[in-house]
C-alpha cells in the first residue's frame, strides 16, 4: 500500500493507503473502534469493526494513547469527520504499545503549565503545539524568500563574540579555550556591518542570546533574529523592507498554513489586514498618544510592554515608531542631524499588544562620533577596533534592523506567551528539557 501522511489524505479518497503514526486518542462502542491517527501532518479519524475486520480489531481494542501503528485502510469523504476524511482500517501493526502501567504522562485533559514544560519534549505531539512548530517553520521559509528576492545575502555571524553589542547587562558570559573569556552574541549586527560594506545588502538568521532578568511573556534567553544590513540605505528604507518582510511573512502563513491557524482558532481577519504601507508615527506623538490615553510617561522615558500595547491597539497593522531619544538607544544609533538629541532608529510594534517586533535603524558613520560614544558607554575600545575599522576604511551610510522571530510567531499565532513557539524554550528559570 502506498504510505500517505494524513495532510495529503484527500488525494486518496477511495483508495487503500498506509498511515504511519502514533494513537492520538480511541473512542471503543461495543464492536466498533473509533481510533483517531496523528502522525505529524494531522490527524484522522478511523473506524475499525470486529465484524469486518477482527484482526486489525484485535490488534486496536485497548491501544493505548501515544503507542506507535501502522495502519492500513480505505479513505473515505465524511464531511463529519475532522479534516473530512476518515479511514476505514482493514490492518493494523503496532510497532510499540505503550503499557497500561505506564501511561503516557499527558492526557487530554487540563495540564498545569510548568508540568507541560517540563514534558515539552512530548507537549510538542499536541495538535496545537505541532500546529505552532509548522506556522514557525512557515515563517521562516517565507521570510528568507522575501530577503533572497530583495536581492540581500546570507552572511552568517558568529555566536561567540569578544564584546557586547546592546548593552553590557545581557550578557551571557562564557569561558573560551585556555582561560579567554567569551560572551555569546546578543545581535549579529556588528558583524553584518562588516559584511554589508563587503557585498552590499546582506542578512543574518540565526540565535541570538540575552540574559534577560525580565520574566515576562516576551522574553526569551535564547530567540532567533533576522537581521538585514545595507550599505547607503537610510532609516526610511529600513522601515519599508520592514514592512514588507512582515506582511510577506503574515500573508504567507495566512496562505500556506491555514489549517494550522484554524486550528489554534486565530482570527485570520485579524492577520489579512498586515499589509503595507504601515502606519509610521514619531516617538514625540507616541509620547502625546500615551499622555492622553492616561499613562504616566515624559519625553525621554523608554516604552514598557504596557506602552506598547497601548500604542499598538491603536492600529489595525503594526505601527513603526522613529526617532527616539539618542539617550535611551544603543551606541551605534545615527543621530539625527536636524535634531541629535534624537537617534534615526526605529521599533515596530506588532498588534494586537504583541509589543517590539523589529528593532533598528542607520548606524553612525563617522569615526570620531563613534569613538566618542564607545568611550562614553565605558565600552572595551580594543574589543571594537574591527567595527571602527569599518569607519575608518570607506565608511558609508548604512541601515539595518532585527526582527525577532518568536515574536513575530507568537502575535501570528496569537499564542499567550512566546515560549509555545520555539521547540525547546529557554527561559530565566528554565532550561529542561
Ligand atoms: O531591539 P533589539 O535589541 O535590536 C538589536 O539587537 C539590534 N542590534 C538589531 C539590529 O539592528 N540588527 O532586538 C531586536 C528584536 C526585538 O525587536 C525583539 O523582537 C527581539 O529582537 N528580542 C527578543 N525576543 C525574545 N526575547 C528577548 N529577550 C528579546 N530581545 C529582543
Ligand atoms: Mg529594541
Amino acid at each position: 500500500m502506498p504510505v500517505v501522511s494524513i495532510e495529503k489524505v484527500g488525494e486518496h479518497d477511495g483508495k487503500e493507503v498506509t498511515i504511519r503514526g502514533w494513537l492520538y486518542n480511541q473512542r471503543e462502542s461495543g464492536k466498533l473502534l473509533f481510533p483517531i491517527f496523528r502522525d505529524g501532518t494531522g490527524i484522522i479519524q478511523g473506524v475499525v469493526s470486529q465484524k469486518e475486520n477482527p484482526e486489525a480489531f484485535a490488534q486496536m481494542q485497548g491501544m493505548t494513547q501515544e503507542s506507535s501503528v501502522m495502519v492500513t485502510g480505505t479513505v473515505r469523504a465524511d464531511q463529519r469527520a475532522p479534516g473530512g476524511y476518515e479511514l476505514h482500517v482493514t490492518q493494523a501493526v503496532i510497532v510499540q504499545k505503550i503499557p497500561e502501567s505506564e501511561p503516557y504522562p499527558i492526557q487530554l485533559k487540563e495540564h498545569g503549565v510548568d508540568f507541560l514544560l517540563d514534558n515539552r519534549h512530548l507537549w510538542m505531539r499536541s495538535p496545537r503545539q505541532a500546529s505552532i512548530l509548522r506556522i514557525r517553520a512557515e515563517a521562516i521559509r517565507a521570510a528568507r524568500e522575501y530577503m533572497d528576492g530583495q536581492g540581500y545575502i546570507l552572511t552568517d555571524s558568529p555566536i561567540f563574540t569578544p564584546a557586547a553589542c546592546e548593552g553590557t547587562t545581557t550578557l551571557f558570559e562564557v569561558s573560551y579555550i585556555d582561560d579567554q573569556k567569551a560572551y555569546l552574541t546578543q545581535s549579529g549586527q556588528l558583524y553584518v556591518e562588516a559584511t554589508a560594506a563587503a557585498l552590499g545588502k546582506v542578512y543574518c538568521f540565526g540565535p541570538t542570546f540575552r540574559a534577560e532578568k525580565s520574566k515576562t511573556r516576551r522574553h526569551l534567553t535564547e530567540f532567533w533574529m533576522l537581521e538585514p544590513e545595507a550599505a547607503y540605505a537610510h532609516l526610511e528604507d529600513m522601515m519599508v523592507l520592514g514592512e514588507g518582510l512582515v506582511s510577506h511573512v503574515v500573508q504567507s502563513v495566512v496562505k500556506n498554513r491555514a489549517r494550522e491557524l484554524e486550528t489554534l482558532k486565530r482570527d485570520v481577519k485579524k492577520l489579512e489586514t498586515v499589509k503595507p504601507p504601515f502606519p509610521r508615527i514619531q516617538y514625540d506623538e507616541a509620547i502625546k498618544i500615551l499622555q492622553k490615553s492616561g499613562k504616566e510617561v515624559k519625553w525621554g522615558d523608554d516604552f514598557g510592554g504596557d506602552e506598547e500595547t497601548v500604542l499598538s491597539s491603536q492600529f489595525d497593522r503594526p505601527v513603526m515608531v522613529h526617532r527616539y531619544p539618542t539617550a535611551i538607544k544603543a551606541f551605534y544609533m545615527e543621530p539625527d542631524p536636524k535634531r541629535p538629541e534624537l537617534a534615526l532608529g526605529f521599533d515596530m510594534l506588532a498588534s494586537e499588544g504583541y509589543g517590539e517586533i523589529i528593532g533598528g535603524g542607520e548606524r553612525m558613520s563617522s569615526y570620531e562620533n563613534l569613538v566618542k560614544r564607545i568611550r562614553e558607554q565605558g565600552l572595551p575600545e580594543e574589543a571594537f577596533q574591527w567595527y571602527l575599522d569599518l569607519r575608518r576604511y570607506g565608511s558609508v551610510p548604512h541601515a539595518g534592523f532585527g526582527l525577532g522571530l518568536e515574536r513575530t510567531v507568537a502575535w501570528i499565532c496569537g499564542t499567550e506567551h512566546i515560549r509555545e513557539v520555539i521547540p525547546f524554550p529557554r527561559m530565566i528559570y528554565r532550561m529542561y528539557p
